[in-house]
């Protein structure tokens, strides 16, 4: 395929700052995706510029971009691998990744695929697994207003997903409402979002579903700015069940985080591996997690996504595919998530359209495979 146009949009994200949306016309095709941006975000992920400086390369790089023909989703993203720069630094990311995915999703409209269904056959992965899901029911951190330190609080489904998960976990969102503190807000991603008398009040909370969920927690560490005693926290959080723990120390500690596995929590690396291959050999090397986030913007492309869940898978650590703080109503990251076999999903809870857009992909693509 022949690229003809590519357009940068300046769009608005769910928190009302401006991120973009990117649309390639091919053969008479054309194809969108907006990209979502983080707030808590890690130093080793790749760089994302403003759309101002985007359209400013925009002419030179679609000059070059016409002289080539690409048939796989694969070709297309080795030429933006080697002209973005180590870090993305020349291209961003953002545009980068929303690239990757309208070429990819005009790819699977000419051969009259559904995204997920072209990506499986490109990349030869043939196995449906049933995603969990995890759950932020409670934020803090700078996601929220409040005075918890810790950033999310989740709840880990221990089925996969069907209809009745969906019913469970609404049942759960409206019985906690009624018992938080109140007033109850809801944070960036929707998560209740209130004051409690310290860090672990709402692990009380959730302890109340345990016999149906697990417990766990995105710390975030690299976001807190205070001091903490982190032994003591830990202890607690393991007497309060708490079972998961996504960055529980800062972003270059791997050592600390091997120390907590060691312990016998299940450890989760966001910040620590940035969805980044090296980060990830890294963290093998040093028995750091158990399972690591799958964020496409913090790499840029969907091959480069698909090495480090490859690398993961490999190695036996389980992938959980995440949306980001700041998102839009696209929903390419459960596409994503189906073709390369996601372990779990983390899509917020089903009260706000940004989110709600994922759970109903998902919603529609286990119709279609009559899950
Ligand atoms: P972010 O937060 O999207 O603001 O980076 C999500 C997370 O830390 O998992
Ligand atoms: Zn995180």
């Amino acid at each position: 395929m022949k690229i003809e146009e590519i357009k940068v949009n300046k769009i608005l994200d769910s928190r009302g700052e401006s991120t973009i949306e990117v649309e390639i016309e091919s053969e008479g095709f054309k194809e969108k995706a907006s990209i979502p941006s983080g707030k808590s975000v890690g130093s080793h992920e790749a760089i994302c510029l403003d759309c101002d400086k985007i359209e400013k390369n925009l002419p030179e790089f679609l000059k070059e971009i016409k002289n080539f023909d690409f048939s796989t989703s694969q070709e297309f993203d080795n030429f933006l691998i080697e002209r973005a720069g180590n870090n993305k630094e020349k291209l961003g990311a953002n545009f980068v990744l929303g690239l990757s995915i309208a070429f990819a999703r005009l790819l699977a409209k000419l051969n009259k695929e559904e995204l997920f269904v072209y990506l499986k056959r490109e990349y030869e992965s043939d196995k449906f697994s049933v995603p969990k899901l995890v759950i932020n029911i409670i934020g803090g951190g700078v996601h929220s207003f409040n005075n918890l330190d810790f950033q999310e609080y989740w709840l880990v489904t221990k089925e996969g997903f069907s209809e009745k998960l969906i019913a469970d976990v609404l049942n759960v969102i409206n019985n906690i409402e009624k018992k938080l503190p109140k007033p109850l807000g809801r944070n960036d991603e929707g998560a209740f979002c209130t004051n409690f008398s310290d860090n672990y009040e709402p692990f009380i909370y959730l302890n109340q579903f345990k016999e149906n969920f697990e417990l766990g927690a995105d710390i975030a560490a690299n976001q807190i700015k205070k001091e903490l005693n982190w032994k003591e926290i830990y202890t607690n959080l393991k007497r309060l069940n708490v079972l998961y723990l996504e960055d529980p120390y800062k972003e270059d500690e791997f050592e600390k985080f091997t120390e907590l596995k060691k312990e016998g929590f299940k450890v989760i690396g966001d910040d620590l591996t940035v969805t980044n291959i090296e980060r990830l050999k890294i963290a093998i090397e040093k028995d750091s997690v158990n399972g690591v986030i799958v964020k496409p913007n913090q790499i840029g492309t969907i091959k480069e996504t698909f090495e480090f869940v490859k690398l993961a898978k490999e190695n036996n650590l389980f992938t959980i595919f995440s949306h980001r703080s700041g998102e839009t109503n696209d929903n390419w990251i459960i596409d994503l998530g189906i073709a390369f076999e996601a372990d779990y999903f983390k899509i917020g809870v089903p009260l706000q359209g940004e989110r709600v857009a994922k759970w109903n992909r998902l919603i529609e693509i286990f119709k279609r495979l009559n899950f």
